[in-house]
Order: C-alpha cells, then sequence, then structure tokens
C-alpha cells in the first residue's frame, strides 16, 4: 500500500503538468510517510483529553544563587554549554514577511533579533574567553533565507564555526474531510511540525554528535521571538547541573489569567505544560482566596536540558496537537486565495511533551528579566512592548554596572553590557551615561 492507493486525487492532474514539477511533485509524495499520514487522520478524529489529575505546580525553585551562578560561570567558561535558538517560525502574526528573527526590534539602530541574539552570543564568548556554540533551528519555510541573511551580514561578527543551523521537518495539512490537498498547482500543502521535535532533528542532523565529542553537556533553549530570553543563563545551567534533573525548565508568574503562556503543572508528582490553547478556561482564569491564580507559573519555552537526554529520546514518538485553521492557497487561475476563515487541520508537536520522558525541575525568575515576547503587531507582546522592556531592562544594567541611576533620556546599550569584562567594570564603575542614543562599552 502506498500513499497514491489511499490518496490517488494526488495524481489526479499529473499529465498535465510540467515535467520539473511532476518530478517535484513524486519527490513531495516519496517524502510524505504512510504510516504519519494515518497518525494525522487518527489524530483528527480522537477527542484529546487532558489527564485528569493535572494540578497546580506548587513546588519550584526560584533564581538567585550567586553560587549557583558561579557554577554556570565555570561550566559555560569550560565550554560545556551549548545554545539552540528556535526559529522556525514566520513573522505571521506581526504581519511580516519574512523569517521572524529578521524583524527589526531595537530602538535606535533597529537590530533585528538575529543581529540582537548575535550580538549577546559575541560579547558572551569575548567574556568566557570561548566562542561558545551555538545552532539556529529553522523551518522549510525560512532557512535559505535565514542563512542568507547571516551570511548577507557576514554572520553577524560570530565566528562561522561556532555558527551552525539545522532544519525542522514539515507535517502536511488535511483538509475537512481528513485528505491531503494542493496549495498550489503541484505543491501538497504542508507547514513546519511544531518545536516539538526540535531535540529529534538536533540529534539527527549530525550536530549532537559534534557537540558531544566537543565536550558539550548542556543545552540551553531559547525562542527568537524573546530578546529577553539569555543564550548563556549561567544560573540556569549552574542550578541544572546541582540539580541532576534531564531538564531545568526557566519560568515565570503568571500575572494576567488571559495571557497566552502554556501553565506549568504536575501530574502524580512530575512537571508539565498544558499550552494556554488547551487549558479549559475555567483553569486559566481560577483564583485561590487570596486573588493569585491558582494555577502560578508560566513556560517560557526556555530550557536547560542534559545532551544525554538527547540520545535517551531521540526515537520517541510524541504527540500530535491539532489546530484548525485558515490556510492560503493558489486557486485553479493560480491566483494566492487567503481566506478570513478556517479551512484545514495543522498539526504540531509540542517541545514539552518530552517531559513526561525525564525528570524535570522548574525554576521562577523575575518577569522582568527574562520575558518580553514579540508575538503581534500591535497590543501586548508587540514591537513597542518589546522596545519598552529592553529599555527597561539596559537602565538595569546600566545601573548594575555604574552604580549610578540612569539619565531619563532612552538609550540603547550595546549588548556588551550583559556580559561585562573585569575591564568594563573597572571602567564604568561610577561612570556617567555618555552623550548618545548608543552607548558603546
Ligand atoms: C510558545 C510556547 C508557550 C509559551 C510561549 C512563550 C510552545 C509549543 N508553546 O507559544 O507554551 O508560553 O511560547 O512565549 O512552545 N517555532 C519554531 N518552529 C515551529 C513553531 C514555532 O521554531 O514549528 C518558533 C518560532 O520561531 C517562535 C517560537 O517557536 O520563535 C514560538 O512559537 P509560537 O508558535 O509563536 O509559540 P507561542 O504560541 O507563542
Amino acid at each position: 500500500m502506498t500513499l497514491t492507493d489511499v490518496q490517488p486525487q494526488l495524481l489526479e492532474n499529473w499529465s498535465s503538468l510540467p515535467k520539473e514539477e511532476q518530478s517535484q511533485l513524486t519527490q513531495q509524495i516519496r517524502a510524505i510517510d504512510l504510516e504519519i499520514f494515518k497518525k494525522l487522520q487518527d489524530a483528527l478524529h480522537e477527542e484529546k483529553k487532558l489527564h485528569e489529575d493535572y494540578a497546580p505546580l506548587k513546588k519550584y525553585l526560584t533564581s538567585g544563587s550567586d553560587e549557583n551562578t558561579q557554577v554556570g560561570k565555570d561550566l559555560i567558561a569550560q565550554g560545556k554549554v551549548g545554545c539552540i535558538i528556535m526559529a522556525g517560525g514566520m513573522g505571521t502574526r506581526l504581519h511580516f514577511e519574512g523569517s521572524k528573527g529578521m524583524f527589526p526590534i531595537t530602538q535606535f539602530r533597529q537590530k533585528s533579533l538575529f543581529q540582537y541574539f548575535s550580538d549577546r552570543i559575541r560579547a558572551a564568548s569575548k567574556m568566557y574567553q570561548k566562542d561558545l556554540p551555538v545552532t539556529i533551528m529553522t523551518s522549510s519555510l525560512n532557512d535559505k533565507q535565514t542563512r542568507k541573511f547571516f551570511k548577507d551580514h557576514e554572520y553577524f561578527g560570530l565566528n562561522p564555526e561556532q555558527l551552525s543551523f539545522y532544519v525542522q521537518g514539515d507535517l502536511p495539512f488535511l483538509d475537512q474531510q481528513g485528505n491531503l490537498f494542493f496549495d498550489s498547482q503541484a505543491h501538497i500543502a504542508e507547514g513546519p511540525d511544531g518545536n516539538g521535535e526540535l531535540l529529534h532533528h538536533f540529534y539527527h542532523s549530525g550536530l549532537w554528535k559534534r557537540w558531544k565529542e566537543q565536550g558539550v553537556e548542556y543545552v540551553n533553549i531559547i525562542l527568537i521571538d524573546n530578546p529577553l530570553a539569555d543564550p548563556f543563563d549561567p544560573e540556569l545551567v549552574g542550578t541544572h547541573k546541582q540539580e541532576q534533573c534531564d531538564i531545568l525548565v526557566k519560568g515565570i508568574k503568571r500575572e494576567d489569567p488571559k495571557e497566552k503562556l502554556g501553565v506549568l503543572v504536575r501530574i502524580h508528582d512530575k512537571v508539565h505544560i498544558v499550552e494556554y490553547s488547551e487549558l479549559p478556561e475555567k483553569d486559566m482564569e481560577a483564583t485561590l482566596s487570596n486573588g493569585d491564580l491558582k494555577f502560578p507559573c508560566g513556560n517560557l519555552s526556555l530550557f536547560s536540558v542534559k545532551m544525554d537526554f538527547f540520545e535517551k529520546i531521540k526515537s520517541t514518538d510524541l504527540p500530535l496537537h491539532k489546530a484548525f485553521k485558515a490556510l492560503s492557497y493558489l486557486d485553479v487561475n493560480g491566483k494566492r486565495v487567503k481566506p478570513t476563515e478556517p479551512n484545514a487541520w495543522k498539526f504540531e508537536k509540542f517541545i514539552f511533551d518530552i517531559f513526561p520522558h525525564g525528570t524535570v525541575e522548574v525554576m521562577v525568575y523575575p518577569r522582568e528579566e527574562c520575558f518580553s515576547p514579540l508575538k503581534r503587531r500591535e497590543g501586548a507582546d508587540s514591537p513597542e512592548t518589546v522596545m519598552r522592556d529592553l529599555q527597561e531592562f539596559d537602565r538595569r544594567t546600566y545601573h548594575a554596572i555604574s552604580g549610578l541611576e540612569p539619565p531619563s533620556r532612552p538609550f540603547e546599550l550595546d549588548p556588551q553590557f550583559y556580559y561585562p569584562t573585569e575591564d568594563m567594570r573597572k571602567k564604568w564603575e561610577g561612570k556617567a551615561l555618555p552623550e548618545g542614543d548608543y552607548i558603546l562599552p
């Protein structure tokens, strides 16, 4: 039995296609695994139920340990920490044509998220006197564009040896009847498979082996859309070592019951995350008698994962999550149609579904230190709120290094201030902020 036996419509217009498109379509059909297609169809009819025993997470660590921070700094300096940046998404909700990482986000230099993170990694590499390893996970939608962007900008000063890329996978979409369909003349509609297979794709790309041989033991995983995410967070890594679990999750206290944050829960003493789209509204909004939210902790999708854990779960099958979405397609005249109503099922896997396969602890951080996501064009989590939060972050950073109150005017710090060398510390102690919008170290 082959895919075209069960989905014969895929070959209906075959004979009228130009040769090149015939061969592209053949390749795509071959790449869709029949077993996976059947799993998608099964998932359409499954009513996904949350585990009935999920309960609020009551026990978690809190950040603020100088001792653990020092342990983490030593690990990073010894080259035992790498960072994976998830950047497979496009800026759809931002109405931005392009890879989300290309979106300009800093106030004065208008640095893209990719440049901003590269600057941070370069600064951290300087402080730790080591080219810290980083890899960017792209998707079929933006892989070429992302690599070109980095190449065109000379890798933003990173050593090409320390930087790598790998591509996540795709999953086909299904129409309302559960069939595959075309989104252009000869292309079966499909899209990125979510961030759930991140560890799997990293392992099978060959990068895991390379990092392992280099001596990497811990991997910090961050999202490209949160510029306050520290690619090399010493306290997270140091605490991870002390706790000896497979995964340490960085969380924050939930404040707004409607905020689109995955919620940390426990099921029989194990940590899990329930995505905001799947947690019943009554639990998202439930409060205790003192007014606090009953489910106190939110997920940032920032994790420290042990390298050995990647190997342990390299073949583990994760559950599928489905969403009914409005997906654009080309009509018979080759014109792109953007429906306003949902028309197809999209399937994704979520990274935190690896949790049941390992030991997991949670550490809660102050929100202003680590979370300001860029999700949409206006309102909450928009360029305006992110720039405001980055400005506050820079003000606190300047205060920490100089001991002085920052002036009231806005300014942008070079990211070297986030990872100050000893020389910088000496130079900036008691030093007034110079004139200008962009402050160099
Ligand atoms: C995600 C989390 C949610 C968390 C929130 C915090 C997951 C499944 N959900 O939700 O629990 O509270 O962030 O901001 O992690 N991406 C890929 N490949 C994909 C899809 C997304 O690399 O196939 C990347 C995107 O580039 C983006 C990031 O993952 O940087 C977040 O993706 P998005 O779908 O916007 O996640 P949220 O719904 O905000």
